[in-house]
């Protein structure tokens, strides 16, 4: 039997004489230096040195035919987040169904929910990752609205908010789509794309939420606001009165990142759910301009850290574990293969992640 190769990336002083190059080695502007096959010299790797290279791809004989197990047991962390995260979405859909018919909404009620369900949530180890394997093609508000409180308060924490805006914030986040508790069922729960006269009865959720926390007089302003702006932009392109960049209250701007993450990982009717590495690429590319500097810079480089040794699935089939993000490109990690190929997905473009195994 002919012997299986693997290619794995080595820190340029680690390389030495004699290795093979696995992957083609370019410079900054694409010029190659060295291509596929090439037995590596110690003049090529001080040539190298120069170019200031600091890895090169090494192809290498697999020592044996078996393949990395990567199946991980659920931990104990992970099944007690699931059942109080569950309690917490059934919670919030009994109290969301009691809003629609009395249009009323129970503050105690939510502030307790808030501070005694769903702050525990965000400090759970491995939040983010929890989150991502939350099954939730039912009841998309109510999961929606506990995962943005999450993600908001984590996202306040690491923009150093106090422990009071961290309440506040929490609570703008669960209560950010209320409004949609006044939003007639038909549209609200439509499969498919809305027409534009159903989109414009949608979009008055927020004016809505407004006006069903208007005369809740305990009810800190920047909650208000949160609710109010979560679809206003930064360029003026957002809704309900297109206010810009310093209008917009900074809770606004961290639901409207956490609303957005959170919408576009989730499965829906109508749109297949996206990977998160995919989904942080698109906010860097798409939405710089439309959302906070500060709020998406921190956001992303926090939420890496979570991608890190998760399981994905790649376009030819095979199972991978992330092992290392460039310092943008989020969707195209290195990832090693479960037949023990390490690939470079921002080189090797013919691939890419499908979904997320396990987290
Ligand atoms: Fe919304």
């Amino acid at each position: 039997m002919a012997p299986r190769y693997c290619v794995k990336p080595y820190s340029i002083d680690a390389a030495e004489p004699g290795m093979e190059i696995g992957r083609m080695v370019l410079t900054q502007d694409d010029k190659v230096i060295l291509s596929e096959g090439t037995i590596l010299t110690e003049s090529m790797l001080q040539g190298l040195r120069f170019w200031n290279i600091n890895t090169v791809f090494i192809k290498e004989i697999l020592s044996s035919t078996s393949k990395i197990d990567f199946s991980i047991p659920e931990t104990a962390v992970q099944k007690k987040f699931y059942a109080e995260y569950e309690t917490t979405v059934n919670v919030v859909k009994n109290s969301f169904s009691k809003i629609r018919f009395f249009k009323d909404v129970p503050l105690t009620d939510m502030q307790e929910l808030a501070n005694k369900s769903i702050e525990p949530l965000i400090n759970s180890t491995g939040v983010i990752n929890h989150l991502n394997m939350v099954r939730r093609q039912d009841d998309y508000t109510f999961h929606h609205s506990v995962n943005v409180a999450i993600i908001s308060g984590l996202l306040g924490k690491w923009l150093g908010c106090t422990s009071s805006e961290l309440k506040d914030l929490v609570l703008a986040g669960l209560l950010h789509d209320i409004g949609k508790t006044q939003i007639p069922l038909e549209i609200l729960n439509k499969p498919g794309k809305l027409a534009n006269d159903e989109m414009k009865v949608m979009q008055q959720h927020t004016t809505r939420g407004y006006k069903l926390l208007q005369e809740k007089p305990d009810l800190p302003a920047g909650v208000v606001h949160g609710i109010l702006q979560h679809h206003e932009r930064s360029d003026g392109s957002g809704y309900p009165l297109a206010v810009q960049g310093t209008q917009i209250h900074k809770y606004a701007k961290i639901i409207a990142v956490a609303d957005i993450y959170d919408a576009m990982t989730s499965d829906r009717v109508y749109h297949r759910k996206s990977t998160p590495f995919a989904v942080v690429e698109m906010i860097v590319e798409e939405m710089f301009n439309k959302l906070d500097p500060e709020v998406v810079s921190v956001f992303l480089h926090n939420v890496r850290d979570y991608f890190i040794g998760n399981i994905v699935e790649l376009s030819d089939g095979r199972q991978a574990e992330v092992i290392y993000l460039g310092q943008f490109m989020a969707a195209r990690p290195i990832v090693l293969t479960e037949d023990k190929e390490y690939i470079d997905l921002e080189r090797d473009k013919a691939l890419s992640i499908v979904k997320v195994v396990s987290a």
